[in-house]
């Protein structure tokens, strides 16, 4: 039944269209982005040399640490390599405090990041933290240090496999004074002054750790082309040839690396993706959620794609609509006595948290009542009509949708690129984050749309396997750790 609400919310949804034509225009731009990015430097798609020249078999054993920063929580955990694609994890996680997020210093950030690590090691690891200690006190020189791999979940100028100076903060962080600072130093410094018998060995993207642990605990004769990232923030990192990365032959300064796979993992640092806007959808509330973030004009694909913004892309698109006058969202009318309270999350900033739109997705009751209770449980909103929750299931359909279709183009691009679809049967994806996990239907939409590019089709799509890689940034940097840890030893014996 048409009334003004639902054709203002289907006049709003039709904004999120995002047609097959525009996802086409989307991969050659984004494969033109790709190709700049490996041949220089400061270009929009960063395309980030990771220094991991090669993806794990299985096979990989040892105890590591591994410590994640990059969302909401900072993850510290011990991993177990068992050798034979399994591993065991005990991990702690807090969360972080948000005066650390912003306006802090680096130094108070990464001294609280060195205070978890003690904490954790104190309750799993006491013995050997004891012997440390005494070892310290005795002057005695011999260490036993744990290696441990850094995933850190920022742009990163990586100058080798644990050195790497931070680009821009991204996802609502914004410590100034760390920019362009080693942040492996940064750790291993507060580390140091803790005593921990800790060796910062290995700095690692998030998508980089998901395509480590996807290629461990799934391996097969191909590996893992490539490890996104559909959570708070979005990104992907994939194995690139090493004659395409034509940036490198210019470095100043980087670390000696083992090329004799010929290959490197790249992170695209996709949140990027066309800063310019020439190809991506533009609506008014993208327009107004990016002038009031705290990085307006960067992570442009990001912010239409990712859990930290669906939400507000949808608070805005909901705010707009009960403000105007001509039609009556969440206004009490004669069959409806809904009520807003002035200190609902609709008149916030940041107000609404990306799981509502998975519970309202969700939602398929007649009566709509997980819609209802969603509205009172996170924006305080209560009795809201029927037609209200349609209007509200409507818009987040069309922005969860157009989210998903959006996520398609880079990996379609990178399928396309890398020419891996015609050479082998199968290709391999690993993924994490809460879209992906938790979005109704978010892979189903990204393989429909990848059935629409000529390039790939329903034959190539059928080639395309998908796999959720659980704990992927910890486990991965537990891997890239005990690579790096290899490399370091074999420079030892030569020296
Ligand atoms: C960061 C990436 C990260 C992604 C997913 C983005 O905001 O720039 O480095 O991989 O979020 O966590």
């Amino acid at each position: 039944m048409s009334s003004p609400v639902l054709d203002e919310a289907a006049r709003i949804a039709q904004q999120f269209d995002y047609p097959a034509a525009e996802v086409q225009r989307g991969v050659a731009e984004y494969i033109r982005e790709m190709e700049e990015g490996l041949a220089k430097e400061g270009t929009t798609l960063s395309q980030i040399p990771t220094f991991v020249t090669e993806v794990p078999n299985g096979t990989e054993k040892g105890l590591y640490l591994a410590v994640d920063l990059g969302g909401t929580n900072f993850r510290v955990c011990s991993i177990d390599l068992h050798g034979d694609n399994t591993f065991s994890l005990t991990q702690s996680k807090i969360m972080i405090p948000r005066e650390l997020m912003a306006a802090g210093t680096s130094k108070d950030l990464f001294l609280f990041l060195a205070r978890q690590i003690e904490a954790f090691l104190r309750i799993h690891h006491n013995d050997h933290f004891e012997a440390h200690l005494l070892r310290c006190r005795e002057g005695s020189k011999r260490e036993e240090l744990f290696d441990l791999g850094f995933t850190f979940s920022f742009p990163v100028r990586q100058l080798g496999i644990n050195k790497g100076t931070l680009i821009r903060w991204t996802k609502g962080f914004d410590i100034p004074d760390a920019v362009g600072q080693d942040v492996c130093a940064l750790l291993q410094d507060a580390i140091n002054d803790l005593d921990l018998p800790v060796r910062v060995a290995a700095l690692v993207n998030d998508t980089v750790g998901t395509l480590m642990a996807r290629s461990y605990t799934s391996p097969d004769e191909h590996g893992t082309l490539l490890g996104a990232i559909f959570g708070t923030g979005t990104n992907g990192a994939y194995v690139e040839k090493l004659d395409k990365i034509k940036k490198m032959d210019s470095f100043d300064t980087y670390d000696d690396y083992d090329k004799s796979t010929g290959e490197m993992v790249i992170n695209a640092e996709w949140g990027s993706f066309d800063n310019h806007l020439s190809v991506l959808p533009n609506t008014k509330y993208d327009q107004e959620l990016d002038a009031d973030s705290n990085n307006p004009g960067v992570q442009m694909f990001e912010k239409r794609v990712s859990g930290m913004f669906l939400g507000e892309i949808l608070r805005r698109a909901l705010l707009d609509m009960h403000r105007n006058e001509s039609v009556n969202l969440f206004k009490p009318s004669e069959t409806s006595d809904v009520e807003v309270p002035e200190n609902s999350g609709i008149y916030k900033q940041w107000g609404i948290d990306t799981s509502f739109l998975s519970i309202v997705e969700k939602d398929k009751s007649a009566g709509r009542e997980q819609t209802k209770t969603a509205l009172s449980d996170h924006l305080r909103i209560q009795r809201p009509s029927d037609t209200d929750c349609q209007a509200v299931q409507i818009l987040v359909h069309a922005i969860g949708k157009r989210a998903a279709r959006l996520s398609a183009v880079p990996l379609g691009a990178i399928l396309i690129s890398t020419g891996k679809l015609k050479k082998d049967e199968l290709v391999d994806i690993g993924v994490d984050g809460s879209l992906v996990e938790f979005y109704p239907y978010f892979e189903g939409y990204i393989r429909d749309t990848l059935k629409e590019l000529p390039e790939i089709g329903a034959e190539g799509e059928k080639k395309v396997r998908i796999g959720i890689s659980k704990d992927g940034s910890g486990v991965g940097a537990a891997l890239i750790a005990l690579v790096a840890a290899k490399e370091d030893a074999a420079k030892e014996k030569v020296l």
